[in-house]
């Protein structure tokens, strides 16, 4: 029989690129059932969106009793109570009472569009900056402002002609001190702001807390609190995409709390509804209410299986839940430690924040590892994990593991990523 990625090659476009050829029909905590009958340990979880594990039951309970009383309202039509509850809920969790308000979307990108709309429409400013190596969306807008890679932009080059990029810091390949790093970046935005735009026509600063695509680089706290401090002396909205940092996958609800920085937008995706599509575009009252109607809407944007979903997400993710995190993912990074220790001569850092974690391929003369990388993805597919790469160079593994892993998960994990490099260099050695 045909699997279904055989099936798929008859009916669907390459365009979205996919990190394997499994073919999967149930999931289960930090499991997907593969059409093979084999249960595969799933260290992607959808792209960090499985944060509560595949089919949590609490979560499948509740959207259950939501399809039985309303499957869609339209909320450019009507109001509905999981609507409500979950923008009260969340807005609860960002900021003060009153302090932010909540509009529901249905992707990262819509989410990220309806931030640079809102940052546009009320500073009336025309001007966005973004980082290179970011990553926001493939839609016009944001493939303006994402920079992670040529090939997401290749043919589309005629994009937002008011996005401009300047470096984001990083630590981990430079012969510069931490400082230094950052002063180079903050250089290149006095620089922007001296001979390309003025401070005074930028709308919004737009940055991921932890570049994820870009290579799972945490923003070094300085930068973020520097870039707080720029924004607010000159009228500019910070926006952090808190897109894949977002629902307790930093071991914090988000990452702003673990940077102690407030951002005057924020957005988020992925985890926030465990799998149902949703998105938010979170912001501070005061903005959010110069957004005027007609500004921004949508047909599908909070639907009621997914705000219900978002609900049981938000009850999962109580301080006890988060601090779990925090401390399985300190467990997982001592033990990617262990792994950089045995491998010197390939991994070249080992870094993250709670289960936000990545290792980095680099040859001792810090060549990009990118093809040893593509094989150490495949053996440890054989070997039923899924791991999924990422940075400029493809030379990255990211571990973002549902936020249910266990410890004994997690050294299952580490022993087929130890056993998958020694084959994968056994490989390279018999090659050369
Ligand atoms: C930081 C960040 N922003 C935006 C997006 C886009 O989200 P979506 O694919 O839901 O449009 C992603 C997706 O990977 C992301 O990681």
């Amino acid at each position: 029989m045909a699997t279904l990625y055989e099936r798929s090659l008859n009916v669907l476009p390459p365009v979205a690129a996919r990190a394997t050829k499994l073919g999967v029909t149930e999931g289960e905590g930090c499991y997907l059932i593969g059409e093979d009958g084999e249960r595969y340990l799933d260290f992607a979880a959808g792209v960090a969106v499985a944060n509560c594990g595949h089919n949590n039951p609490q979560i499948v309970a509740a959207i259950e009793k939501q399809l039985h009383k309303l499957v869609h309202g339209g909320h450019n039509v009507v109001y509905y109570p999981a609507y409500i509850e979950l923008a009260e809920k969340l807005t609860a969790r960002v900021g003060k009472v009153g302090e932010y308000k909540v509009y529901f979307s249905n992707s990262g990108a819509e989410a990220n569009e309806g931030a640079v709309k809102l940052a546009l429409s009320v500073t009336k400013r025309p001007g966005i900056i973004a980082f290179n190596s970011s990553f926001h969306g493939r839609t016009l807008l944001t493939a303006s402002m994402t920079a992670s890679s040529a090939a997401y932009r290749k043919n589309y080059e005629a994009v937002l002609p008011t996005v401009y990029h300047v470096d984001f810091p990083d630590v981990y390949n430079t012969t510069l001190s931490a400082d230094e790093e950052i002063e180079r970046c903050l250089k290149q935005l006095d620089l922007l702001f001296h001979n390309v735009i003025v401070p005074e026509r930028v709308a919004c600063i737009v940055v991921e807390p932890v570049q994820g695509e870009g290579g799972y680089l945490p923003a070094p706290a300085k930068f973020l609190e520097k870039l707080r401090k720029i924004c607010t002396d000159n009228g500019i909205l910070l926006v952090f995409d808190e897109i894949q940092t977002g629902f307790g996958r930093t071991g914090r609800l988000f990452a702003k709390d673990v940077y102690g920085v407030q951002p005057d937008i924020m957005t988020l995706a992925k985890g926030i509804a465990n799998g149902i599509p949703l998105s938010a575009v979170v912001g501070k009252t005061e903005y959010m209410d110069q957004w005027l109607p007609g500004a921004h809407g949508g047909t599908f944007g909070g639907n009621p299986l997914a705000c219900a979903a978002g609900i049981e997400v938000l009850k999962i993710m109580d301080e006890d839940f988060l601090e779990n995190v925090r401390i399985i993912g300190t467990y997982f990074r001592q033990e990617l430690e262990k792994l950089h220790q045995q491998f010197p001569n390939v991994i070249s850092s080992v870094r993250g924040i709670g289960l936000m974690n990545a290792c980095e391929f680099r040859s001792v003369s810090k060549e990009p590892l990118t093809q040893l990388v593509a094989d150490i993805r495949e053996k440890a597919l054989a070997k039923n994990l899924i791991l999924l790469n990422c940075g400029v160079n493809h030379n990255v593994i990211r571990l973002i593991p549902p936020l249910v892993v266990t410890k004994e998960e997690i050294n299952q994990s580490i022993a087929i990523i130890k056993s998958s490099i020694e084959q994968s260099l056994e490989k390279e050695a018999v090659a050369k």
